[in-house]
């Protein structure tokens, strides 16, 4: 590997290299003045190296002495083994002691303390990106998130697959988020729409005849931003032709095999376990289940029957008054709370449950392995108390959690509660990588809003055989050859076998309450170029961004991103977005009507 002006980089000289003469260049990361000599710890990407200036040799010396953190060296010298050693870093049996220096750059006082804890906040990070970067922490976040990527490529190089690029300006895709739109010069009023995926090109892909596709590619969504989204953002997107599901999910998870082996030596065990969305529904009360841990819930409505609980009576007894929404009662067993949640603590969770997501309450009871006290304590008999514990497996210093209501609110509420509790008790090994396939989607959500069934995940989904031709006539009963790859309870990614038959197309259109001449007019390339020959395809696309956090242990998708935007989707470095010039409106024929203050 060509090294020009170094001999090694900083991470790199053993005690093996004992009187070798090598030259390294780097950061200055600290120093110091000890018993006349000067050290100093000289930092690159790859690590730090201890060099030493000696008074005998002053015109190094003087140099060596007046450098200041962060300025650039350029040193030569012999490396010699240290006297009292450092077995904490790889280099920490040698040293070099400096015969010829060479100041590359001088730097000014950095504004932040350039090291892996920091007590700089974000935004003050994000401003001083390129000294944030210089943490060794951040670098070790990039070059994993490259070895990740080139792991991927790799791979799927191997097994036949064509990287292609698609366009950034385009027509606006149906992945259901707002697009951002570019204005076009030429064409007066009219606007690109950045991709929020490749996914119609990466079809028309298949249509043309590529078979296997990939690309690392870049997304724009304008949405919320949270921990785990960024308005700009990369998938490893996929699409096959002439396969089935388990044919997308093989290849996905040899795919995860080889990233796993590569970056972190681990040997992943596959096939993945499969759940289905019901399921999950049921035992975790959401799509994307952390299998880390159990605390499963447990709907307890018969047990609630005989408690002669007038609040719970009255929601069971109108339980299907909502009949896409019934109403339950569903139960976490908090083992070994103890005392751990006070009352206090657990009104703050009701609190949050019902503002978040406008639950009617939190019912609880403890066991302290005779009897029950709390909430609801007072609601439950001898009869009633022994079905419970059964139910809910409960012993001694178990805290027990009730939510009733509509099932999706039932289900988020104590999917919540589950997260939040198994990290505050810290019952989720951070060494576990629980992959799973959550499989059977329904086709179609109900929209209060609309008033009508949506495309649960886009409407060029495969409906499973059995419902295919049942669109039409019980779209509320199908459910399509969908997935989501789910790790450690993130939604990694997310598929789906698509439709390549005319009249499943048409009557999915139909079932979404688009007419002909409507999808004409949002799809019309798209559903032409399905008539001329359409190979049966699915794919899937992989958040890179999120893959990087969990093998980094990230907290934030900041931290893995190099030029990342903050929560509220600015850069505090660049300080975009900006007020352009109106003559440059003038050319894009906009007038804005708003301005922020
Ligand atoms: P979907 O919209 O589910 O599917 O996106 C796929 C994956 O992309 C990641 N992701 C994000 N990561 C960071 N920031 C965001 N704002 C963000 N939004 C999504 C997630 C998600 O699982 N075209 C379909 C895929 C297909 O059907 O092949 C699609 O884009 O990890």
């Amino acid at each position: 590997m060509a090294k020009f002006n170094r001999t090694h980089n900083n991470g790199e000289l053993r005690i093996e290299n004992v009187n070798s003469e090598v030259t390294l260049a780097g950061w200055v990361a600290k120093s110091r003045n000890l018993g006349g000599l000067i050290f100093i710890d000289l930092r690159d990407r790859h690590g730090i190296t201890q060099i030493v200036g000696r008074p005998e040799n002053k015109e190094v010396y003087d140099i060596l002495a007046s450098a200041r953190n962060e300025w650039v060296l350029q040193v030569t010298g012999k490396v010699l083994e240290r006297e009292s050693k450092n077995l904490n870093i790889p280099t920490g049996e040698i040293e070099v002691e400096v015969s010829n220096v060479k100041v590359l750059s001088e730097a000014l006082q950095p504004p932040m303390i350039i090291a892996d804890k920091t007590d700089a906040l974000e935004d003050f990070r994000m401003k001083y990106r390129y000294l944030d970067l210089r943490r060794p922490i951040m670098q070790k976040n990039l070059m994993l998130r490259h070895r990740i990527t080139k792991a991927v490529r790799d791979y799927f190089d191997g097994e036949d697959f064509v990287e292609i690029e698609t366009p950034v300006f385009g027509k606006s895709t149906p992945e259901g988020a707002r697009d951002y739109l570019v204005p076009s010069r030429v064409h007066p009023g009219k606007f690109y729409a950045l991709p929020q995926s490749p996914q119609i090109y990466k079809q028309l892909l298949m249509i043309s005849g590529m078979e296997r596709y990939y690309q690392i590619a870049r997304c724009f969504r304008d949405e919320d931003l949270r921990a785990d989204r960024q308005m700009e953002f990369t998938q490893i997107d996929v699409e096959m032709s002439f396969v089935d599901e388990r044919d997308v999910h093989e290849m996905m998870e040899g795919m995860m095999k080889q990233v796993f082996k590569d970056v972190m030596g681990l040997d992943l065990v596959t096939p993945f376990p499969y759940l289905s969305f019901d399921e999950a529904m049921e035992r975790y009360g959401c799509d994307k289940p952390d299998t880390r841990f159990e605390m499963e819930l447990k709907n307890i409505e018969e047990e609630c029957k005989k408690m002669n609980f007038s609040v719970f009576d009255a929601l069971l007894d109108n339980k299907y008054a909502n009949k896409i929404n019934p109403n339950e009662i569903k139960a976490i067993n908090v083992k070994n709370a103890n005392d751990k949640y006070s009352r206090k603590a657990i009104d703050a969770f009701q609190d949050y449950i019902k503002q978040k997501f406008k639950a009617s309450g939190l019912a609880w009871f403890k066991y302290d392995g005779n009897s029950f006290n709390g909430s609801i304590a007072k609601f439950i008999n001898d009869e009633v108390k022994e079905a419970l514990i059964k139910k809910l497996d409960i012993t001694s210093g178990d805290l027990v959690l009730v939510v009733a209501g509509p099932k999706s609110v039932v289900n988020a509420s104590l999917a919540y509660l589950r997260n939040k509790i198994a990290r505050e008790m810290n019952l989720i090994d951070d060494n576990k990588y629980n992959f799973l396939w959550l499989v059977d989607w329904p086709s179609f959500e109900w929209s209060e809003d609309e008033n009508r069934f949506v495309a649960a995940h886009h409407p060029f989904t495969m409906p499973k055989d059995e419902w295919k031709d049942k669109l039409l006539t019980e779209p509320e009963n199908c459910y399509s050859k969908c997935y989501d790859l789910v790790l450690n309870g993130m939604e990694l990614g997310s598929g789906s076998i698509r439709i390549h038959e005319q009249k499943v197309q048409s009557d999915m259109f139909k079932a979404i309450g688009l007419s002909e001449e409507e999808a004409k007019v949002k799809f019309g390339f798209f559903v032409d170029a399905l008539k001329y020959g359409t190979p049966p395809h699915g794919g899937i696309a992989l958040g890179l961004d999120r893959l990087v956090m969990i093998l980094t242990h990230s907290q934030s998708i900041r931290d893995i991103v190099a030029f990342p935007k903050t929560a509220n989707a600015m850069c505090p470095m660049s300080e975009a977005p900006s007020f352009v010039d109106d003559s440059q409106l003038k050319d894009l024929h906009i007038a804005v009507t708003e301005k922020e203050k």
